[in-house]
Protein backbone atom coordinates (compact mmCIF):
# COMPACT_ATOMS: atom_id res chain seq x y z
CA UNK A 1 0.00 0.00 0.00
CA UNK A 2 1.29 3.48 -1.06
CA UNK A 3 1.83 6.01 1.91
CA UNK A 4 1.74 9.39 2.46
CA UNK A 5 2.82 11.98 4.77
CA UNK A 6 0.38 14.22 6.10
CA UNK A 7 0.27 17.48 7.48
CA UNK A 8 -2.11 18.22 9.85
CA UNK A 9 -3.65 21.89 10.83
CA UNK A 10 -2.18 21.54 14.45
CA UNK A 11 1.28 21.43 12.92
CA UNK A 12 1.75 17.00 13.66
CA UNK A 13 3.27 15.30 10.93
CA UNK A 14 1.56 11.68 10.16
CA UNK A 15 2.39 9.09 7.36
CA UNK A 16 -0.64 7.66 6.12
CA UNK A 17 -1.81 4.81 4.00
CA UNK A 18 -3.74 5.97 1.19
CA UNK A 19 -7.28 4.98 0.77
CA UNK A 20 -7.44 5.81 4.46
CA UNK A 21 -10.76 7.69 5.53
CA UNK A 22 -9.96 11.25 6.42
CA UNK A 23 -12.15 11.57 9.67
CA UNK A 24 -10.10 8.23 10.84
CA UNK A 25 -6.84 9.56 9.99
CA UNK A 26 -7.72 12.82 11.49
CA UNK A 27 -8.75 11.73 14.34
CA UNK A 28 -5.81 9.42 14.77
CA UNK A 29 -3.65 12.76 14.33
CA UNK A 30 -5.23 14.67 17.24
CA UNK A 31 -7.56 16.60 14.71
CA UNK A 32 -11.04 16.96 15.27
CA UNK A 33 -13.01 17.43 11.93
CA UNK A 34 -16.04 18.78 12.88
CA UNK A 35 -18.88 16.65 11.38
CA UNK A 36 -22.93 16.75 10.71
CA UNK A 37 -24.71 14.15 7.94
CA UNK A 38 -21.84 12.18 7.39
CA UNK A 39 -23.17 11.75 3.50
CA UNK A 40 -21.45 14.63 2.43
CA UNK A 41 -24.40 16.77 2.12
CA UNK A 42 -24.02 19.25 4.46
CA UNK A 43 -20.51 20.86 4.04
CA UNK A 44 -19.78 20.60 8.04
CA UNK A 45 -16.85 18.46 7.69
CA UNK A 46 -14.93 20.61 4.74
CA UNK A 47 -11.17 20.80 4.78
CA UNK A 48 -9.03 21.98 2.13
CA UNK A 49 -6.30 19.23 1.28
CA UNK A 50 -3.34 20.66 -1.05
CA UNK A 51 -5.81 23.80 -1.69
CA UNK A 52 -8.52 21.44 -2.84
CA UNK A 53 -11.81 21.81 -0.54
CA UNK A 54 -12.66 18.22 0.14
CA UNK A 55 -15.45 16.87 2.59
CA UNK A 56 -14.01 14.53 4.64
CA UNK A 57 -16.65 12.35 5.68
CA UNK A 58 -17.16 11.10 2.25
CA UNK A 59 -13.32 10.84 1.32
CA UNK A 60 -9.92 9.29 1.75
CA UNK A 61 -6.40 9.86 1.35
CA UNK A 62 -5.56 10.38 -2.18
CA UNK A 63 -2.46 9.62 -3.74
CA UNK A 64 -0.22 12.50 -4.60
CA UNK A 65 2.69 13.05 -6.72
CA UNK A 66 4.60 14.79 -4.13
CA UNK A 67 3.93 12.33 -1.33
CA UNK A 68 3.02 14.85 0.74
CA UNK A 69 -0.28 16.89 1.59
CA UNK A 70 -1.75 19.47 3.55
CA UNK A 71 -4.75 20.09 5.35
CA UNK A 72 -6.03 23.10 6.23
CA UNK A 73 -9.51 23.48 8.00
CA UNK A 74 -11.59 25.23 5.09
CA UNK A 75 -11.55 28.95 5.29
CA UNK A 76 -14.96 29.53 4.92
CA UNK A 77 -17.00 27.47 7.35
CA UNK A 78 -20.90 27.42 7.44
CA UNK A 79 -20.84 28.20 11.51
S1 LIG B 1 -20.54 15.56 7.58
FE1 LIG B 1 -21.94 16.49 6.16
S2 LIG B 1 -20.78 16.64 4.32
FE2 LIG B 1 -19.46 15.58 5.71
Amino acid sequence: MATISVHWPNGRKTIETVGTDWLRAAAAAGVIIPTGCMGGSCGACEIEVNGTMVRACISSVPSSKSSRLSVEFASDPYW
